[in-house]
């Protein structure tokens, strides 16, 4: 159900009647911005008679009655130089509601046939813990993925994480000098201290590093003993890694991991293969590709390096080889990255070249990028001794947190509950956060306003659906003993303001999909439950004495239930009936 879309067809099926469409014409029809203009506006139409040479006041009225809107609104007016305002009719609305209330999915469309975006997220560097830096692209990525398959798409999604690479060589050289015994177990934070010696130790002991050069040679061509210590590594990276995703509730999963080790083999051919396309040039020992469309610091053309002089493959060369394989194996319909803004000018060359070699075959491609967390001095989010946040702290941190405000609130709850809810609120809060954010800008990191009961927060919006799903349960009495009469009356304007902005979803859900903005998705719910709030303060619902009302009361509560429920699944967030 989509009012956009319905309004959308009339009102350029009445255009086409009277000018000659299409020309580059578009008009603008949205939910209008105060109540005095409808439900929802048309803007646009001077622009079109400027192009017709008409009066925009005249091509107004004259589409104004051509537009057929019977049955869909009420009234219709034009207003000087030319807008239009449509009030819809609460009739429709109220049988439109009925239809989505009795759709499993919301009466949402999906898309046929089936087609395949491939999800480049979370993404993190094995053998160091996750820490806050991965926190944007791992929980905005999650709550894209959603939408894209409760929208109907086949979505794969690849955990890009590095495994590979320069850093390997040192660890596994280091892992070998001081003769680790791999069997016996070693935690992620034993191992991000052992990196950090490797890395010293490289920066310092030219024998050291010549070694590490030379472990990474041996692994990337398939050296057993580096194979075997590279592969503990993984594992113990990514079993600790998945306990992070489990407790953010993100989807990802020990088969979603496709790091960069996975296009190993495709690296000699396609090196081969793009010095045959005369892409690449050897330079000064190295293989490179120089890029017109990119100039260097000197305004000569950008050189993106795809092999080094030993014979080592480079981040470059897995994500070229990355975009064959998802293009012609995985045949994607769109690859969507969610990579933080630094890497755009990277991507951008590393998909020049792919377009260029013809790897890339009617596949669209988009970087989702985004900000940095910040700490309330502005600066990058980090321990007061300078360090980086490690997700585990975090996340301890926001559930100590919650259960901190639910005992204030609730001294008596029991510690079964209590564990229950302040995992819900404290998780639920810390993505809430992050995605009510536009995602492109730097945010700042702060406690207070993440566990809020006032604002767009999570808070607000999973206490309103516990107080909706109170009336609810006492009102299942109601439908148990009367007849059930599938009728919503809208009999006030806050009633109105509900059915429009419920019948809206659609058309966010689409939004979001399109932009990969999920903080347009939290806005709607927050409304949503502004809206809720405002009504449910101001009229009766289980004690509202017409009956007929009462039912159709319940069931708006009903489909507010449903739609903050799945909006809220949609962004990865869950619910309690009860706080
Ligand atoms: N592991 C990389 C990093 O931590 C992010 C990988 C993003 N994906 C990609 N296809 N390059 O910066």
């Amino acid at each position: 159900m989509n009012i956009h879309s319905v309004l959308s067809d009339r009102v350029y099926q009445a255009l086409s009647f009277l000018v000659n469409l299409p020309i580059n014409v578009s008009l603008k029809i949205h939910p209008s911005t105060k109540s005095e203009y409808g439900d929802y506006q048309i803007d646009g139409v001077m622009d079109i008679a400027k192009k017709f040479g008409m009066s925009s006041l005249c091509l107004a009225r004259k589409l104004v009655d051509t537009l057929d809107l019977n049955g869909i609104a009420y009234k219709i007016d034009v207003i000087s130089p030319g807008f239009i305002n449509i009030f819809l009719d609460p009739n429709w609305l109220s049988q439109c509601l009925i239809c989505v209330l009795s759709s499993s999915r919301l009466n949402i469309v999906t898309v046929i046939p089936k087609k395949t975006i491939v999800v480049d997220y979370s993404s993190p560097n094995i053998a160091k813990e996750m820490h806050v830096g991965h926190i944007r692209s791992t929980i905005i990525g999650d709550a894209f993925v959603r939408i894209c398959e409760f929208l109907g798409y086949h979505v794969v999604r690849s955990n890009h994480v590095g495994d590979w690479g320069t850093q390997f060589g040192m660890l596994i050289a280091y892992l070998e000098s001081i003769k680790i015994d791999l069997n016996k177990k070693i935690t992620l934070s034993q191992l991000e201290i052992f990196y950090r010696f490797a890395r010293r130790k490289y920066d310092q002991d030219p024998y050291f590093s010549k070694r590490a050069r030379d472990c990474v040679v041996r692994l990337q061509n398939g050296d057993s003993r580096c194979l075997k210590i590279w592969n503990n590594l993984v594992k113990l990276s990514m079993l600790e890694n998945q306990k992070i995703y489990d407790r953010l509730n993100i989807t990802l999963n020990l088969t979603h991991s496709m790091g960069e080790s996975t296009y190993n083999s495709m690296l000699p051919e396609i090196v081969k293969d793009l010095k045959k396309k005369g892409l690449a040039l050897e330079n000064k020992g190295a293989i490179v590709i120089f890029l017109d469309n990119f100039k260097n610091k000197r305004g000569k053309p950008m050189g993106v390096i795809i092999q080094k002089k030993d014979g080592a493959y480079l981040y470059s060369s897995t994500d070229i080889a990355c975009i064959k394989y998802r293009c012609e194996i995985l045949n994607a319909y769109k690859i969507v990255y969610y990579i933080d803004s630094r890497q755009h000018q990277y991507l951008k060359q590393i998909w020049s070249i792919a377009q260029k070699a013809g790897y890339v075959h009617n596949c669209i491609l988009e970087h989702h990028t985004f900000g940095m967390v910040l700490g309330k001095n502005g600066k990058p989010f980090k321990t007061r001794s300078g360090a980086t946040i490690k997700l585990t702290v975090l996340l301890n941190e926001a559930i100590k947190r919650a259960r901190k405000l639910i005992l204030n609130k609730k001294p008596n709850i029991s510690k079964k509950k209590l564990d229950i809810l302040s995992e819900v609120v404290g998780i639920g809060s810390i993505k809430y956060f992050e995605l009510s954010k536009n995602r492109i800008i730097n945010y700042i990191f702060d406690w207070d306003q993440i566990l809020s009961f006032h604002g767009n927060t999570a808070l607000y919006i999973q206490y309103a659906y516990t107080r909706i799903m109170s009336v609810l349960k006492k009102s299942y009495k109601i439908f148990k003993q009367h007849s059930f009469k599938n009728k919503i009356k809208l009999t006030t304007k806050n009633e109105k303001q509900l059915a429009v902005h419920l019948l809206q979803f659609e058309e966010v859900i689409l939004f979001v999909y399109q932009n990969g903005t999920p903080h347009v998705l939290c806005s709607y719910l927050y409304n949503l439950s502004v809206l809720f709030s405002v009504f449910y303060e101001k009229f009766p619902i289980f004690y509202e004495e017409n009956e007929e009302l009462r039912i159709s009361r319940v069931l708006l509560l009903s489909l507010i239930s449903k739609t903050l429920k799945q909006g809220l699944n949609l962004l990865g967030i869950k619910t309690v009936n009860e706080m």
